[in-house]
């Protein structure tokens, strides 16, 4: 047995975030020593909620929900209720968390972990904007060589924007903070739109979660919940599980094929800011910074997904 890896899951639920979390509860393989909020598709106390809310449908109340940053690092927040609804995890109501919130700010516990734990050992999972992380590394940088690896979902080249024709939303939402994590130096895996938009449900695979149990049926509530801006906007089949690929390299670095290219965060553009500029054909003398994805395998996506989605409804 390989050694389990130690995450810390930094995310705005959200949909296809609440998924990655439950994919990560679900595999033995991951060691989930928390999960920080952030504010991004709704604001912050929605996101602090709904991370709970997951934690307590996967029956994992033992696992430590931290809240962190309300809003970007210079600008106004930007929200996505037009895709994730009023509540962030539209689709099925469910129960209020009875768990609490950890004590002390998201940012403090990622600065505390980082040092106290060995060098390189952890992994940050971010599935929303950067503000969190750009913020510890500020406030700690000594925190920064100690970080094994970033797996980010955020960022586009070839299919370019969601939220503006050239900005992902991830990366729009707080640019400045994407600059500085992206500058950082870390081992970075990134995820963009290009491998997300390939992680696209079929109406067969929904139907199987429906009928696993209560975890499955809510997946399958928040996919038909979510699908529909995606079939409105880009006319696709089903809705993209953007978050939940991050942990799918994790736990499969074979379900998706990329390149380690430069990659820069457009911050000054008229037009461009949140851009993410990705050197994927290498014509500049830039230093790759990370292994930028392109493509993704659905079919094993899909699969890895149904199998541990199904462990926590046995
Ligand atoms: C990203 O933005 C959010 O709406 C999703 O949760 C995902 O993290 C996709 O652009
Ligand atoms: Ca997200």
């Amino acid at each position: 047995m390989t050694e389990t890896r130690r995450i810390i899951i930094d995310c705005d639920p959200g949909q296809d975030d609440a998924v990655a979390l439950l994919l990560a509860l679900a595999s033995p393989e991951l060691e989930v020593l928390g999960i920080t909020t952030v504010a991004g598709n709704v604001p912050l106390a929605l996101t602090s909620v709904n991370a709970r809310k997951v934690c307590e449908l996967a029956g994992r109340t033992d696992v430590k929900v931290f809240a962190g940053c309300d809003r970007p690092l210079q600008q106004a927040l930007v929200t996505a209720e037009h895709v994730h609804g009023k509540t962030g995890l539209d689709g099925i109501e469910l129960p209020a968390p009875q768990m609490p919130l950890a004590p002390g700010h998201a940012v403090d516990f990622l600065i505390e972990t980082l040092r106290r734990e060995p060098a390189g050992s952890i992994t940050l999972c971010p599935l929303g904007p950067l503000t969190n992380i750009a913020t510890a590394f500020a406030k700690a940088p000594d925190i920064v060589a100690r970080v094994g690896r970033i797996v980010l979902m955020g960022g586009a080249y070839f299919e370019v924007g969601n939220i503006t024709p050239a900005a992902e939303f991830n990366i729009y939402v707080d640019p400045e903070a994407a600059a500085a994590v992206f500058a950082a130096g870390v081992p970075m895996t990134v995820i963009p739109l290009d491998a997300t938009h390939q992680a696209l449900t079929s109406r067969d695979w929904v139907e199987h979660m429906r009928g696993l149990g209560p975890v499955g049926a809510a997946v399958a509530s928040w996919t038909d919940f979510f699908e529909r801006f995606d079939k409105e906007k880009y006319g696709s089949e089903g809705a993209p599980l953007h978050d939940p690929c991050v942990i799918g390299w994790l736990l499969d670095p074979t379900l998706f094929e990329g390149r380690e290219i430069n990659v820069e965060i457009e911050t000054e553009g008229r037009f461009t800011r949140g851009m993410t500029v990705a050197d994927w054909w290498g014509v500049t003398d830039r230093p790759a910074n990370a292994l930028f994805l392109r493509s993704t395998d659905r079919t094993r996506f899909f699969a890895l997904l149904a199998e541990r989605i199904g462990r926590l409804d046995a």
